[in-house]
Formats: C-alpha cells, sequence, structure tokens
C-alpha cells in the first residue's frame, strides 16, 4: 500500500506567528525552545514521544477504562498485551519511560556500577549518573558518520562490549542496556542479529540484559525490511524473537504504546520483580496503575495492539523518510539512513563556521524556529551534558537537530514546507551565530539551559 493505513476523524488547528513575534519569544525564553507555550509554535517535532494521534478504539478504551485503585481490569488488558508481545510475565507499570528507568535502576543499580549499552537515552543515563553509575556507550564507530549507511547503525560493537564484560567483576555490572531503536544516536535500527549475538554474550558472561522498547516496533520494521534473513517473518514474530531470553524491558508508552503517556519495566524473573516492586509503589503508585489511569492503560495495551500492524509500520517509517528525502532535495545535510521516528539534521555540515563550543545544534534549531516557527530539538553539546567527574563539556561526534514525528499527525504536505523552510534558511546560514551558556541545571541540563548569542 502506498497510501496511509487510516483515516483522520478529529483535527486540531495549526497556530500561527510573525517573524517579529517570534524573535521576541527567542529573546525572552533565552534561546530555549523547551520554554516556548506550543501555541507559540506552528509545526512542533520537539518530539514524537506523547504527541501522536490515537485511534478511534484507543478513545473507546479511554472512555470504558476501569479505575478501581487495586486490581483493575485495564491493567490486566495491559499485562495480557505485554505478556503476549514480549513473553515478559511480570509488568510494573509506570507514569513514564523515566518512571521505568527509576523503578528498574531503584532494584537494582549501585554507586560504581557499570551499564554497557548502544548510546542510553538521556533519562536512562541521568538514572545511571545520579546513583554514581557510568552508562558505557558500546555502539558501533559508525554510527558516528553521519552519512555511513550502514542499515543497522544502532548496533552494538561486540569487541566494545566483551572489553567491558572482562574487565569488570560481574557483581558490578547489573545489566546491559540495548536501546531499541537508538534515539541519540539517529533513531537507528538494532539488527536481529546484533541484538541475539549480546544476548549470547551476556549469557557467557552471567550478565542480565534488558531492552529499552520505546520504539521496538519501528525497530522490528526495520528488521523484517533491511535484515535479508527475516523478510517473511511477521512483526510479532520479530518482537518475539527480539526479547526472547531477555531479562527484561523499559518501556515508554508515549512512542509505541501510542498514548500520550505511560510506560512500564516488565521482568522475565519474579525474583528481580520482587526486587524492584517496593520502589514501583514508592514512586509511582500501586502496583496495578503505576501513575497512569484505567483508561491509560486500557488505551495503551489497543496502541501495542495497533503498533505491531505492518501496514501501520509502513505508513509511519516511509513518511519518515520522505521527509527526509524531501530535506535533501533542498540540498539540507541530514543523517542517514533515515531513523524510525525523525530526521536528524547535521547541524556540523549546516553550520560549519561554529565552533562546537558554540553549540551549532542549538543555534540550527533556533534558527529554524525563527525561520518557520518550526521546533525541533538539539541533539548534540548541550544534550551531552557535563562529564559528572571533570564538569567539563562532553563534546559527542554528532551536532544534530532532530526533527521528530508525531505518529499519525502530519500530513506530506506539512513535511514539504518544513523541508522548504530549511532549504531557505540553508541559503542564509552565515547570519546564523554562535551561542554560549548562560545558566545550567546540575542535571539534564537541555531541558531549562538558558543561552545568549555570541557577538
Ligand atoms: N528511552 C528512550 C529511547 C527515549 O527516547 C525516551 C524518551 C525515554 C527512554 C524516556 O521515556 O519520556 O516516557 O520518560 N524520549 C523522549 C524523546 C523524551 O523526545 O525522545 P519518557
Amino acid at each position: 500500500m502506498s497510501y496511509e493505513s487510516y483515516l483522520i476523524s478529529v483535527v486540531r488547528p495549526l497556530h500561527y506567528t510573525t517573524e517579529k513575534e517570534r524573535m521576541q519569544i527567542i529573546r525572552d525564553t533565552k534561546f530555549n525552545l523547551f520554554s516556548i507555550p506550543s501555541k507559540k509554535v506552528t509545526f512542533d517535532l520537539l518530539t514524537d514521544s506523547g504527541t501522536g494521534a490515537i485511534s478511534n478504539q484507543q478513545l473507546a478504551e479511554i472512555i470504558t477504562g476501569d479505575e478501581s485503585y487495586a486490581g483493575s481490569e485495564s491493567f490486566e488488558k495491559l499485562n495480557k498485551t505485554i505478556t503476549d508481545i514480549t513473553g515478559f510475565k511480570y509488568v510494573i507499570p509506570t507514569h513514564q519511560g523515566r518512571g521505568a528507568e527509576n523503578v528498574l535502576c531503584s532494584g537494582l543499580l549501585v554507586s560504581g556500577d557499570v551499564i554497557p549499552g548502544n548510546t542510553h537515552f538521556d533519562t536512562t543515563k541521568g538514572h545511571i549518573e545520579v546513583r554514581k553509575g557510568e552508562a558505557v556507550d558500546c555502539t558501533i564507530d559508525e554510527a558516528k558518520y553521519p552519512t555511513s549507511l550502514n542499515p543497522f547503525k544502532g548496533n552494538v560493537d561486540l569487541a566494545k562490549l566483551e572489553a567491558v564484560l572482562k574487565s569488570h567483576p560481574k557483581e558490578k555490572i547489573p545489566f546491559v542496556l540495548i536501546t531499541i531503536t537508538c534515539n541519540s544516536g539517529g533513531g537507528q535500527p538494532v539488527s536481529l542479529e546484533n541484538i541475539l549475538e549480546v544476548k549470547k554474550m551476556c549469557h557467557k558472561y552471567g550478565v542480565r540484559l534488558f531492552l529499552d522498547m520505546a520504539r521496538f516496533a519501528e525497530n522490528a520494521y526495520f528488521i523484517k525490511t533491511r535484515e535479508e534473513k527475516y523478510r517473511n517473518t511477521s512483526i510479532i514474530d520479530i518482537c518475539r524473537k527480539m526479547f526472547e531470553g531477555v531479562d527484561g524491558a523499559t518501556m515508554s508508552g508515549k512512542k509505541d504504546g501510542l498514548v500520550a503517556m505511560g510506560g512500564f519495566v516488565a521482568f522475565k524473573d519474579k525474583e528481580i520483580y520482587d526486587r524492584c516492586s517496593a520502589y514501583s509503589i514508592l514512586y509511582e503508585g500501586y502496583l496495578t496503575y503505576g501513575g497512569m489511569t484505567g483508561g491509560t492503560m486500557a488505551a495503551f495495551a489497543q496502541g501495542l495492539k495497533e503498533v505491531v500492524d505492518f501496514e501501520y509500520l509502513k505508513t509511519r517509517v516511509e513518511q519518515v523518510a520522505r521527509f527526509g528525502a524531501w530535506l535533501k532535495k533542498e540540498e539540507v545535510p541530514v543523517m542517514e539512513p533515515f531513523g524510525g521516528h525523525a530526521i536528524y539534521v547535521d547541524a556540523k555540515r549546516f553550520l560549519p563556521h561554529i565552533l562546537q563550543s558554540q553549540f551549532p545544534a542549538q543555534a540550527l534549531a533556533v534558527a529554524a524556529y525563527l525561520e518557520g516557527g518550526i521546533r525541533g530539538v538539539e541533539i548534540g553539546t548541550v544534550l551531552a551534558d557535563r562529564d559528572p567527574k571533570t564538569r567539563e563539556n562532553r563534546y559527542p561526534a554528532l551536532e544534530l537537530v532532530r526533527l521528530a514525528v508525531p505518529r499519525r499527525t502530519f500530513t506530506d504536505n506539512h513535511l514539504q514546507h518544513i523541508a522548504k523552510a530549511f532549504g531557505a534558511l540553508l541559503k542564509k546560514r552565515n547570519s546564523i551565530k554562535g551561542l554560549k551558556i548562560i545558566w545550567e541545571a546540575p542535571v539534564l541540563r537541555h531541558f531549562t539551559c538558558q543561552f545568549e548569542e555570541v557577538s
């Protein structure tokens, strides 16, 4: 099918601003795009997290949700769907993905521990570092090259992983974490072959393996369409193969759960579930709601059923790829191959005159807002934050502006317009200036960081 796998039944208006208004807003918010009121953003590509459209069946589930504090039927629906897709029997519901990370890390991680993985997402890294643990990035080197066409740039480098597993006692490694797809690395998928190899290695060293499954269905779609061996395997069977033999997973329902809010952490073994569940009650809520309403849990269960549909995934991933192609047509340097949920503009190539110490990706994100009311997000030095020991800026290999595409929300016309705005910006790129930080929070600074222009 070359057309969308759904019809649109509820819409909301776009908001417009003038260039003068946008200039004032940028000055008022001190170049922080998170601080802009949504009504002052025309095309909000800040995130694909909780910003998509729900289906009519999800809406029905929201209305008929069971709001009982304990033993809610809606939780049972969610629990059953998760077990069906992942095989994990023990599920702790949480308010969102970072809640799941908090519960997992509270139960398993202590100071001095090491968590190897493929470029941990920033909240995951935050939960590890706040407990004085270390998140070790074992992603393949090719992930650093925006023009490398490796179809699985989220893959773990097995030699790097083995070096970490060899050089630390296994008691210091509570788990290895693979993020599917790898968000911080450009929405890049991890191949099933790689997941199976990592599983084998973790078993060899007696270390647990967890998946951050926020975009698991998009990852499964890439496996089906890019990994020859699985071309004829259904999405649901690919999912089951990804999770088989894994110890557990954290999930942000705001992505491939197709809901505005929600998450869970799920386990194969009851022993770890028991260890983590006390923290769930402390931070998230009782074990059968974890911060979600009954309606949200039921809609989340329905979303998980819809997300593993091949036609849904094709619609989703192909729209993102068309967006990437339109940007390329405007000669905008983008990260390739295109990821599942977003297109990443390469700010180092877009703004070669801005030093990395002057946050080129943040400068580009601000310029896109000024140009067309477009809100993307910086995935570069601001997000990479400071080294917790030396407090120096960490300079990542890539300076990217992520243009995340909310699910079932934008039309091709919208995305073509946005690509043209980036094309116009490219023509006047020399007028874009670098930035310097004037205020930052001690942890997860990118949400609230304030800047001024470097003259
Ligand atoms: N893991 C991944 C891979 C994520 O992308 C996110 C969130 C989380 C965990 C945390 O989940 O937001 O529900 O607490 N990513 C959002 C984004 C914020 O914009 O990419 P959460």
